[in-house]
């Protein structure tokens, strides 16, 4: 039987673990050929390590070992010629992209002395590596029209009463805070490329998830924001997790990856093809739960 992704090929950045593993792995499953692009380098102003090259290699291997060919890349969303590069070189190898998922991120929360330029960091991967994603993979998908599909991760970070735009504790820094607006940006830039592109048929839509389980949430930073009430910096695991899932609307403490993916599947394959600019929460109920009752 066919897969859902027979014949695609998917760009797929930060793809050396996590999220952008769990895509790469599910649409390579379901019959895509992967373009995997990671920084593999780490960035100073992030307090947890960015994927190595080694996590790439994992990456293609796992992609492989589904049957599907897969090129990995090192190029950072922040220069749009790396970018570019990657895109040539995943093209000249698979032939094609159809598929754009914009996934890489960093959440530079302070945690040890925090710098008003935390703020750019974030915004240049968050929201200017997006664009940056875009804009070099936008001339390969015109000319697949309605097969084409560009999916953007957003988080549901920006999408709270007290998310971390306006969270002022000194833990959240500028980083925390340029975060929230990269990601609370995400959302009409979807819906203003989506209609940018709705008359070539390429699609875009925006997926937004709570806690995930991956290096962006179990760092000290996230556990510290969740646990005011012990040692900044020394909160266990188990301590976070009582209060994530106090959190959720569905008592539960993060989602997987793969969950994720699966929603990500859905919009890169042709099951969604009468879908373009929605911004779709993945969240466990955590945005409803914080709004007032209505
Ligand atoms: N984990 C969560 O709780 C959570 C919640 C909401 C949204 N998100 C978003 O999900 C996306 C995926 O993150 P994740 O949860 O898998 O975290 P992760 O830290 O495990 O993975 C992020 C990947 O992006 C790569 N990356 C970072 N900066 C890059 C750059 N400049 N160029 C290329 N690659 C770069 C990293 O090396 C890493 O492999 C991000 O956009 C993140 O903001 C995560």
């Amino acid at each position: 039987m066919a897969g859902r992704m027979e014949g695609k090929v998917s760009f797929i950045t930060g793809a050396g673990r996590g999220q952008g593993r769990a895509h790469a792995v599910k649409q390579a499953s379901e019959g895509a050929d992967i373009i995997a692009v990671d920084i593999c380098e780490d960035i100073p102003s992030v307090p947890y390590p960015m994927s190595s090259w080694e996590d790439l290699q994992e990456t293609k291997a796992l992609v492989e070992k589904t049957g599907r060919r897969c090129v990995a890349v090192k190029a950072d969303v922040r220069i749009r010629e790396q970018l570019k590069a990657a895109a040539d070189e995943g093209v000249a190898e698979l032939g094609t992209i159809t598929t754009v998922c914009a996934n890489a991120g960093v959440l530079p929360l302070a945690m040890g002395d925090p710098q008003p330029l935390d703020f750019q960091d974030a915004v240049d991967v968050d929201l200017i590596g997006v664009m940056n994603t875009v804009a070099v993979t936008v001339p390969h998908l015109l000319p697949h029209g309605r097969g084409a599909s560009i999916i953007i991760t957003g988080s549901t970070a920006a999408q709270q009463p007290h998310s971390f735009a306006s969270e002022p504790r000194q833990i959240m820094g500028s980083g925390g805070s340029g975060y929230g607006w990269a990601k609370m940006l995400i959302i009409p830039y979807v819906e203003h490329m989506a209609m940018h592109l709705a008359p070539h048929g390429v699609r875009v839509n925006g997926v937004h998830p709570t806690n995930c389980d991956t290096h962006l949430m179990h760092n000290q930073g996230i556990y510290s924001v969740f646990r005011p009430d012990l040692e900044t910096f020394n909160v266990a695991k188990e301590d976070f997790a009582v209060a994530a899932r106090h959190y959720h609307a569905i008592p539960e403490a993060w989602i997987a990856p793969e969950e994720v993916a699966d929603l990500v599947l859905y919009l890169a394959s042709d099951e969604s093809r009468a879908v373009t600019a929605e911004n779709i929460r993945i969240d466990l109920g955590v945005v409803v739960k914080g709004l007032p009752s209505r």
